[in-house]
């Protein structure tokens, strides 16, 4: 909690210092992430033991995203261990409540801990049908409860070989943010071909990419770009963490497989809070 106060206040004073200064470049400030996505996985005492095992980092903003019926024993368990973490939802749906069987409502987020909400994950575009437009409905949704959301972007492999990479970051961040003022968001690219397949996207390739992506941002945002923590997602973990941190765009990592273990995904938090002290 604190640290988020704390980070309130940081992109507070960005985001009046860059209206301010104008052309001001601010860089090497943005705040670094390791988050984890555990996807449909884990039961009640699986993630007892996880918390249990997990060291975690002030360094680095930890986030983990449980399945949603998971989210307030998260809650409790990350309060009982007094370890800096934070607790995210993998989904949540665009209206305040209603009859919309099935759904979690931003409110019952906030309820159970959740500070932070990954909307518009690929899996989610895949077997949910979900879309740009109900991306940006949820979004907003998000940002209007003060929850942060995690923006999930990224072409299939497909589109890579086609050589629409680009169009399509650009249609999906567009879409994702029409109409959207506040810059208090984080966004993940996630190549489609890299999740979950152990083809990683090289740290070069996932540096280019983000480049592009924040000049895409700066087109909506103008400098405020600057201050937008773009991470990278896509067969992620222990062995390729490191390579991903030495880059100055790769924010950190938002992380599928290996963050189920507590080992594997502690592992990867050291070696981005490392990187955060140079
Ligand atoms: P992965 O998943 O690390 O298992 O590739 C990443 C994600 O889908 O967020």
């Amino acid at each position: 909690m604190e640290q988020s106060i704390e980070s309130y206040i940081r992109n507070l004073v960005r985001d009046v210092i860059g209206q301010t200064l104008g052309g001001l470049q601010i860089q090497g400030d943005r705040q670094t992430y390791v988050i984890a996505n555990w996807k449909m996985n884990k039961t009640l005492a699986e993630t007892a033991e996880f918390f249990q095992e997990l060291n975690s980092s002030k360094d680095v903003t930890v986030v983990v995203c449980p399945p949603a019926q998971l989210l307030y024993p998260a809650h409790l368990f990350i309060k009982q261990s007094g370890k800096p973490v934070h607790l995210g939802a993998q989904n949540v749906h665009w209206a305040d409540k209603g009859a919309y069987t099935g759904e979690t409502s931003i409110s019952m987020l906030k309820d159970v801990g959740c500070e932070y909400v990954i909307i518009g994950h690929s899996e989610r575009r895949q077997y949910a049908g979900e879309d740009d437009s109900l991306v940006n409905m949820k979004v907003k949704q998000a940002l209007s409860a003060g929850l942060t959301p995690i923006i999930c972007i990224g072409e299939t492999l497909e589109q890579k070989n086609s050589l629409q990479t680009e169009e399509v970051l650009a249609s999906q961040l567009f879409g994702a943010l029409n109409k959207i003022d506040s810059s208090q968001f984080i966004i993940a690219y996630e190549p489609v071909w890299a999740i979950g397949t152990g083809q990683s996207a090289t740290a070069e390739l996932a540096q280019q990419t983000h480049t592009y992506i924040r000049s895409v941002l700066k087109q909506i945002f103008g400098e405020k770009a600057e201050s937008i923590s773009i991470l990278y997602g896509g067969s992620a973990n222990e062995s390729n963490a490191a390579e991903y941190s030495k880059m100055p765009d790769i924010d950190g990592v938002l992380v599928g497989g290996a963050s189920l273990k507590a080992k594997s995904f502690d592992g990867m938090i050291k070696v981005f809070a490392k990187g955060d002290q140079n």
